[in-house]
């Protein structure tokens, strides 16, 4: 069973006078199976948020539908499974954390006993426990996002759904969220997470989704969308290298030499071996995600 899957999932938002209809969200299709980390990555308006919303049950499709765990999102039986990092966290300020805890904690149902279970785990993982009795509006950006991942987890849903979960935190924090992620898909759990860093996307994605005005422009795994935008495959060479290609450079480790593209290559290092030469290094240059990325948005 996937943990998320979605078929033509399009949101339009009420029309504003005047205004043509553009969707927020356009048929999307996805599906995002159990035990997975999924990165959806755009720009500031691409549709990340909404298509969270749309998951999570917060706001209905004007077409299409979306299930978790095989039960449509429409269905409040659904979001049992769902643990939900918004956007902009917002707490009942004059709470502390482990009140804010154990009022999650009895719209879950739990008995006292099952609250402070979830309080003496969570506070342990979120480092919660310095600042356990504080009150919410005394606290920095970091320390509500620590907050807020701990009351996505009460409870120890199946599904974690996280929007920027990474979004204004130092590389501290950054650090410590991926490290919560990669633990959590340890524990066989599926996070979706979306975000537009990059870098915090590469390093604990299996998949990403890169969404531009609405739509799903690429997926699959990063490796593999990198694989397909090789910029030149460096070939280094040493030996007798007399081919008919120039080289770029030589350096102490042989002669560069850059060709277009893999089959290219191949053939250049052919023609290197028949002239008596030999291979030292072959490595396809890829865009970066960054650079991917970029070019994404303008097509
Ligand atoms: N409640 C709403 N009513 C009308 N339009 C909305 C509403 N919420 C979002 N939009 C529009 O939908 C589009 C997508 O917004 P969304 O918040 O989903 O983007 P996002 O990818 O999460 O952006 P960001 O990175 O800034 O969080 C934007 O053009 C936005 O103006
Ligand atoms: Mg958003």
């Amino acid at each position: 069973m996937n943990a998320i899957a979605a078929r033509g999932l399009t949101k339009i938002y009420a029309r504003q006078l005047g205004k043509k209809a553009v969707p927020s969200l356009d048929h999307l299709d996805l599906k995002v199976g159990e035990n997975e980390v999924f990165g959806f990555i755009g720009r500031n308006g691409a549709g990340k948020t909404t298509a969270i919303k749309l998951i999570c049950g917060l706001i209905f499709p004007t077409a299409g539908e979306v299930e978790i765990l095989g039960r449509n999102a429409r269905d409040p039986e659904s979001r049992r499974a769902i643990g939900y990092l918004p956007e902009n966290p917002y707490y009942y300020e004059y709470l502390t954390p482990i009140e804010t805890l154990d009022f999650y904690g009895r719209l879950h149902s739990l008995d006292a006993t099952g609250r402070r279970r979830e309080w003496d785990k969570l506070s342990e993982l979120l480092e919660l426990r310095d600042i356990a009795h504080q009150r919410v509006r005394e606290f920095s950006k970091g320390m509500r996002q620590r907050l807020a991942f701990a009351v996505a987890l009460v409870g120890d849903p199946q599904v974690l759904i996280l929007d920027e979960p990474m979004s204004g935190l130092d590389p501290m924090g950054r650090r410590a969220t991926r490290e919560l992620i990669l633990r959590l898909r340890d524990e066989k759990k599926t996070v979706f997470f979306s975000s537009h860093v990059l870098s915090d996307v590469e390093q604990v994605c299996d998949r990403v989704g890169i969404l531009v005005k609405g739509r799903l422009k690429a997926c699959g795994r990063l490796d593999e969308l990198l694989a397909q935008h090789i910029r030149y495959v460096e070939v280094i060479a040493d030996g007798p290298v007399r081919v008919e290609a120039q080289p770029v450079r030589v350096s102490k480790a042989g002669i560069h030499f850059h060709a277009p593209d893999l089959d290219a290559a191949n053939a250049l290092v052919k023609r290197i071996h028949e002239a008596g030469g030999h291979l030292v290094e072959f490595n396809p240059v890829s865009e970066s995600l960054e650079e991917y990325f970029v070019q994404r948005q303008e097509n």
